[in-house]
């Protein structure tokens, strides 16, 4: 048998990159790749990068620097080859430019063309000399039909994405520029692939998308279905307990979707609901296509169809134009809704968007003293909802071991990392009671309610 060859993905930036990079390792196996930890002796080294925000973009190129030395030393003496490619949105954006940047990369590719890796890759290995290669082609779709069936083992919680792209145009935001227009996957394959997790052990999916709330699949029955429906489909999965989508926009919460919250048990009551701003003047500046009312009013229909329905959000302050006011504005709405989770970023101009050649950019002195009364704000509301969560009872999903002897992690409705002690590794996979006896800013430890009256379900999890 000849020596399983070693791959090192490093992943940068949002849960979809992080999905890609597992879809990468599925197409590469089949060739013989291995995942490895690290790039040292590695026979290929990929990438997976981010463009949304300058540190990211930066880091890589950081990165690339180390990797040289890596293929370097692997190369040195007559060495066998180490592959470098670059993947994902920096890739997409900077394509040509990069491969003259940085000579020592094999290879460029989009988010959209990593079914066509083995190929890719057989060229590269093929090439008497060199044979760089860039492809940062566009469509969707033809990625979804060619992958194959995901085979890397997602375990207990797996992500699944339905929806790539986006059509919103955010003035601050490359996404529509990187992955392209809005696509969505029929809703047949998304239902049969929910169902091989299932079969390999999932009981937790979350749904992935840019905008996964804009999901228009095409139905097996002719027609489309909206976000909503599509959870209704999957919640009819037997064995799937758990249900999850990410990340929404505002202006695509429908009818459909609050009345999933409603009826669907298995729907989390956590959604992530960026809302970037709380200033009308920025949000329009921002194209959001929503005002500060129309989101207020969204959460309130939302929390009307479920009561413990709890929100996380995105910001960012110092947008160019943000006034004194409009930061108050930002600052109020937080106070009136809670977030219990949130992301919050110094606006960060990137090249080809609109934002970035506005006048009036906010001095960097400006952004941080925001920044900092927000990230006060944020945390204080995530430690007071976990601090409300003692004597409470959770369902927690066990997913995995903790740091200390017999201690298992799992997760909570609300995404909360949960702590439980005494409980034998048999039941990782397994979700039980536990009533809440502890709470950290980013985590809560817990108790075991009540043995029998744990999930019956998962006994066929339990070794
Ligand atoms: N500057 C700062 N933050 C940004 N985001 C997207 N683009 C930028 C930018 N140019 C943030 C938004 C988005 C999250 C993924 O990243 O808040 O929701
Ligand atoms: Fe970017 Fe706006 Fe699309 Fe989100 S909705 S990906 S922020 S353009």
């Amino acid at each position: 048998m000849t020596e399983p060859k070693k791959l090192f993905v490093k992943t940068y930036g949002c849960q979809m990159n992080v999905y890609d990079s597992q879809r990468m390792q599925d197409v590469l196996a089949p060739l013989g790749y291995q995942p490895v930890d690290s790039a040292e002796g590695a026979d290929m080294v990929i990438l997976n990068t981010c463009h949304i925000r300058e540190k990211a973009a930066e880091k890589v190129f950081s990165d690339l620097g180390r990797v040289r030395k890596h293929k370097e030393a692997k190369e040195a003496n007559g060495g066998d080859k180490m592959i470098v490619a670059v993947a994902g949105c920096v890739a997409q954006a900077e394509g040509a430019e990069l491969m003259k940047r940085e000579p020592m990369v094999d290879m460029v590719f989009g988010p959209q063309t990593y079914h066509r890796l083995p190929e890719m890759v057989a060229r590269a290995n093929r090439a008497v000399g060199r044979n760089r290669i860039v492809d940062t082609d566009f469509p969707a779709e033809e990625k979804f039909d060619h992958l194959p069936e995901q085979v890397s083992k997602q375990g207990y919680s797996a992500f699944l994405a339905i929806q790539e792209g986006c059509d919103k145009f955010c003035t601050f935001c490359v996404v529509p520029y990187t992955r392209g227009a809005e696509y969505s996957r029929p809703g047949a394959d998304v239902i049969r692939e929910a169902k091989q997790l299932v079969a390999h052990g999932t009981r937790e999916l979350t749904l992935l998308g840019q905008n996964v709330n804009a999901y228009h699949g095409e139905a097996p029955n002719g027609g489309e279905w909206t976000l909503g429906r599509l959870l209704r489909e999957l919640a009819e999965i037997d064995g799937l307990d758990r249900i999850r989508y990410t990340t929404s926009h505002p202006r695509d919460v429908d009818e459909d979707l609050i009345s999933a919250h409603r009826d669907l048990k298995k729907l989390m009551p956590f959604l992530h609901l960026p809302v970037q701003a709380g200033g009308d003047r920025v949000l329009q500046a921002m194209n959001r296509k929503h005002t500060n009312a129309d989101y207020r009013d969204i959460a309130a229909r939302l929390k009307d169809a479920c009561p413990d329905l709890a929100l996380s959000s995105d910001f960012i302050v110092g947008f160019p134009g943000e006034s004194d006011k409009d930061f108050e504005d930002t600052m109020e709405i937080v106070r009136d809704i809670t977030f219990i989770q949130a992301f919050s970023f110094k606006y960060s101009p990137r090249p080809g968007t609109p934002a970035s050649a506005m006048e009036l950019q906010v001095p960097e002195k400006v952004k941080t003293e925001r920044i900092m009364r927000l990230q006060a704000l944020l945390a204080e509301q995530q430690l007071v909802f976990n601090q409300k969560s003692i004597g409470k009872e959770m369902d927690v999903l066990l997913e995995r071991r903790g740091k200390y002897e017999g201690q298992l992690v799992g997760k909570s409705p609300y995404m909360q990392p949960v702590h439980v002690s005494g409980l034998p590794e048999s039941a990782l996979g397994q979700i039980v009671r536990l009533k809440i006896t502890e709470a950290l800013p980013n985590s809560l430890g817990g108790e075991l309610v009540d043995a029998t009256r744990n999930d019956q379900k998962s006994e066929r999890n339990v070794a």
